[in-house]
């Protein structure tokens, strides 16, 4: 990579917009100097676009103005000149349907903003869960060099003395709370104790191991995922971050030089390895075919078998990552993984993934753990098969209880999240812990959105026994955070006709993870049957968002990604009249 030809300012793309003698480039230099900046200041540099999430709205995006000024600042620095561009906020707590609905609209905006402006290369400032995948879909369609600036995790969360992860502990807290054996007041302390600062969800949830992908992918100053989001560290990985993209312009470093099949297949692996969130399953799939690299479940299935567990964080094991972090962080952590790596892998550091982990340390053993003593010795999740999910289906086996893993049981199914809600605590409602809880119209279309309804709440008469998880099937996904018996993304979705959609009440269903089996116990002409009576929920969506969604998403082995965006194909520069 280092003797990669360097570019000169005739070459740069922003050279069409600053450096040519026409009348639009007139008004270009002008206007850039009517916010006061000198011709010195931009004149034959790299413009570098920082595209920025922040929001009021998204506190986990709360540090990004500060952080664009420090990415500006080694943008400076290195002889390029800054221009920051906000972008759509995806605040996974607020936005309703679901923030998956509206990833596809990051992404597509991101790839146009970076298309209809003169941006040489982008530094991508993001962390809430969507937010990675979107703007890396974006970035690699659009193919300029491209770093991204993690917003990194939150302090540690704390409940008198003890450590309180997100999203985990809220489940486990609100189950005690349904119970009966916490009160209200404890309750509300909890609320005050668990997110303590600016950043990401600190257990290894969907944020976490988005991230973690996002780096060994190449796109994250190495180390970057797991520094939290308050240490001072963090402020100068924005400045390095805007240091190095200036010369990754100079050096024509594009997503295309950095990816490959190898290194989709480390995204996998270090999911797998992290006991991450399913979520990412969906979000690797999407990247990789912007990319035009063919990543399928099955590639998940299959590095699963050979991956363990080497991460001791919660939502599968004990700690966050806060303690990650002191541990070694992310090169200890891909260090230990071994020849499990491809380590010939680019960066965007111009050198390979193996030369800038070589020989990172591990300080807390149990916290990263090596391979020969692993957490799990199998990585986290399953990809399930049979003629319930024909395309596949989801399982976080590390999050799930091992007896449950082979289990016959009887179905209860509701149609859709209301009807849980409503069904759910009914005394009369017949349910025992061996059955499974069925919910549909959750998938893509169905939610819409796809929404993290996955990890359905236990019927509280259970919960009263001590009943802690029962099998949960849906075509739902679940947050990164959630854990249980819990099978997901079944597809295609009960919404569009998929076989959850002729799941009856009572049926009988067989989970036989070892053997990656999800089966439905109703023959074959009885299910033809039920196909011919089935009918299509009504049209949701007639103009809007809603419409160009649901006429253009695919379904979960996809990616989620619409139709249009996913494909190959011509998408020119714009002409600058
Ligand atoms: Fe933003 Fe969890 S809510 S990362
Ligand atoms: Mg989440």
């Amino acid at each position: 990579m280092a003797d990669r030809p360097r570019r000169k300012p005739e070459d740069l793309r922003s050279h069409r917009w600053y450096g040519v003698d026409t009348l639009r480039a007139f008004g270009h230099r002008s206007r850039t100097l009517q916010i006061g900046y000198d011709r010195r200041e931009f004149a034959g540099k790299p413009v570098i676009a920082i595209v920025n999430t922040w929001s009021d709205i998204n506190p986990c995006h709360a540090h990004f103005r500060t952080r664009a000024e420090e990415v500006k600042r080694g943008i400076w620095q290195a002889g390029g000149f800054p221009v920051e561009i906000p972008a759509l906020t995806l605040s996974e707590n607020f936005q309703k349907p679901t923030t998956m609905m509206y990833r596809n609209l990051l992404a597509m905006e991101t790839e146009e903003i970076l298309r209809s402006y003169p941006a040489d290369g982008c530094v991508l400032l993001g962390g809430c869960d969507k937010t990675v995948p979107a703007l890396l879909m974006g970035a690699i369609s659009m193919d300029l060099p491209t770093i991204f600036m993690p917003a990194g995790p939150m302090l540690r969360g704390n409940w008198r003395g003890q450590q309180l992860g997100s999203g985990s502990d809220v489940w486990k807290y609100h189950s005690e709370l349904r119970a009966g054996n916490i009160t209200q007041d404890d309750w509300h302390e909890i609320e005050e104790g668990i997110a303590r600062s600016f950043g990401t969800c600190m257990t290894f949830g969907t944020a976490s191991t988005m991230a973690t992908i996002a780096e060994v992918l190449g796109f994250i100053l190495p180390g970057g995922a797991t520094i939290p989001s308050a240490d001072s560290n963090h402020p100068r990985l924005a400045s390095n971050s805007g240091r190095r993209i200036v010369e990754m312009v100079w050096e024509d470093l594009k997503p295309s030089d950095i990816l490959s099949r190898k290194s989709f297949e480390n995204a996998i692996t270090v999911m797998m390895a992290g006991g991450g969130s399913t979520n990412a399953v969906v979000h690797i799939v999407a990247m990789a075919r912007r990319a035009g690299i063919d990543i399928g479940l099955d590639d998940f299935d299959r590095l699963s078998r050979t991956t363990p567990v080497t991460l001791n964080l919660r939502p599968s094991g004990k700690y966050l990552m806060e303690d990650m972090f002191y541990a070694g962080g992310s090169r200890a952590f891909f260090e230990a993984l071994g020849d499990l790596l491809h380590r010939d892998t680019p960066a965007c550091t111009g050198r390979t993934l193996g030369e800038e982990i070589a020989g990172a340390p591990i300080h807390l053993p149990d916290v990263i753990l090596t391979r020969d003593a692993p957490l799990e010795p199998e990585g986290g999740v399953a990809i399930l098969r049979g003629n319930l999910a024909p395309d596949g289906a989801v399982i976080k086996t590390s999050a799930a209880t091992p007896a449950l893993l082979q289990h016959t049981g009887r179905a209860i199914v509701f149609d859709d999240y209301n009807a849980l809600e409503r069904r759910l605590d009914d005394p009369a409602l017949d349910v025992d812990e061996t059955c499974i809880l069925v919910l549909r119209n959750s998938g893509p279309q169905g939610g819409p959105g796809m929404p993290e309804w996955g990890m359905m709440p236990l019927p509280r008469k259970l919960l009263q026994k001590g009943v802690r998880d029962m099998i949960r099937l849906s075509d739902a996904r679940m947050s990164g955070t959630s854990y249980g018996t819990v099978v997901l993304h079944v597809a295609p979705e009960s919404y569009v006709g998929g076989p959850l959609a002729l799941v009856r009440e009572g049926d009988m269903i067989t989970l036989d993870v070892p053997n990656r089996v999800l089966r439905l116990e109703v023959d074959e002409a009885e299910l033809e049957r039920r196909r011919s009576a089935w009918k299509r929920p009504e049209r949701r969506f007639e103009r809007g968002y809603g419409e160009l969604f649901s006429q253009h998403v695919q379904q979960a082995d996809l990616g989620c990604d619409f139709d249009f965006l996913a494909k190959p194909g011509r998408n020119p520069e714009p002409e600058i009249h």
